[in-house]
């Protein structure tokens, strides 16, 4: 008999394609760019076999409940698989499908172009051309830190990292260390440094925070972490808002602890335009687009759709997350 889906959001064509043509499930999606409604999600998820969520779906006992024991597979359109309630969908025996590799490189070019953005101070300098306060060009006006020279943390050296590495070398910088729970052979490669996370914390001129989120990694990024930055530190995160305490990212950043950060991701997310951080000019928020090419999107949903096929039918997945 016909399996059941739930999509959870529209999602890019290739995506789309790729299940009617299968023709072994029948489709039911939230039309929309905006969230599903939690009570449409649980009516959704009902008796389906199939799920394909987004990063912005809490996926827990509830959601896995209101699917029933129909639920075979529940593939996510990320990398990331913190929303979903892991115990839980092992209990369960469910398979789940996730989407790495095919966006390390569109998210790696994303926090080197925020981290350029915030050390640089672009979004200012924009605002400054539009509003009449470039008067003139000032010796000591709008000035910043380069990665000439400098030492860059990165703060878990997994694909996302390593990526960042790879790309950031090549600016010149002088040290690369990193931190995580091993250390890499591969880092070699960019002849990275495995040291203490406080090392990495009080020596590096750019932190980036680049791990998964996890109970360890929870809030990891807060007021004893930042106070052990250097002042002229650029601090950079596009992995998950939680592994900062934003309120301690506030002090720092106000009080001039650190000199400046760039987040792509926030707590909660969208972040309130009337969050403290908003009202900071050297903080840069982006609204979580690390992945937001065209072409990796479109991949991711080709990745995440065939994913989703194999888990119906019992088959090998492209990418199952292992856990
Ligand atoms: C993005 O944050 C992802 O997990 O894919
Ligand atoms: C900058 O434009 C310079 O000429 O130094």
């Amino acid at each position: 008999s016909i399996m059941k889906v739930f999509i959870t959001r529209r999602i890019p064509q290739e995506g789309m394609k790729i299940l009617s043509q299968a023709g072994v499930c029948k489709v039911s999606l939230w039309d929309s760019d905006e969230p599903v409604p939690r009570v449409e999600l649980l009516k959704g998820v009902e008796g389906a076999h199939g799920l394909l969520c987004l990063l912005s779906d809490k996926i827990d006992t509830e959601v896995l409940d209101a699917a029933g024991p129909n639920l075979k597979v529940i593939s996510t359109l990320s990398v990331g698989f913190d929303h979903m309630a892991m115990d839980e969908i092992k209990k369960r025996g469910v398979r789940v499908g996730y989407t790495p590799d095919v966006l390390t490189d569109a998210t790696a070019e994303l926090t080197v172009a925020l981290l350029l953005a915030t050390a640089r101070r672009l979004p200012e300098g924009v605002v400054e051309v539009k509003n009449g306060g470039w008067s003139t060009w000032k010796p000591l006006w709008l000035c910043g830190y380069g990665l000439s020279g400098s030492t860059v943390g990165v703060i878990g050296l997994g694909r996302i990292g390593m990526a960042i590495a790879r790309r950031l070398n090549p600016f010149g910088v002088k040290r690369l260390l990193y931190s995580g729970r091993t250390a890499k052979s591969y880092a070699a490669e960019v002849e990275g440094e495995y040291v203490p996370l406080d090392t990495l914390v009080s020596e590096s001129d750019f932190v980036v925070v680049s791990c998964a989120l996890t109970p360890e990694t929870q809030g990891l990024c807060n007021k004893d972490f930042f106070s052990k930055m250097k002042n002229t530190a650029v601090f950079i995160n596009t992995s998950r808002g939680a592994v900062v305490n934003q309120e301690d990212l506030y002090q720092a950043l106000s009080s001039g602890q650190i000199a400046c950060a760039g987040l792509d991701v926030t707590t909660p997310e969208p972040l309130p335009t009337d969050h403290p951080l908003l009202t900071l000019k050297n903080c840069v928020v982006l609204p979580h687009i690390g992945s937001a090419t065209y072409s990796t999107r479109g991949i991711m949903a080709e990745l995440s759709a065939n994913n989703l096929l194999a888990g119906l039918q019992g088959t090998d997945m492209p990418s199952e997350l292992k856990f």
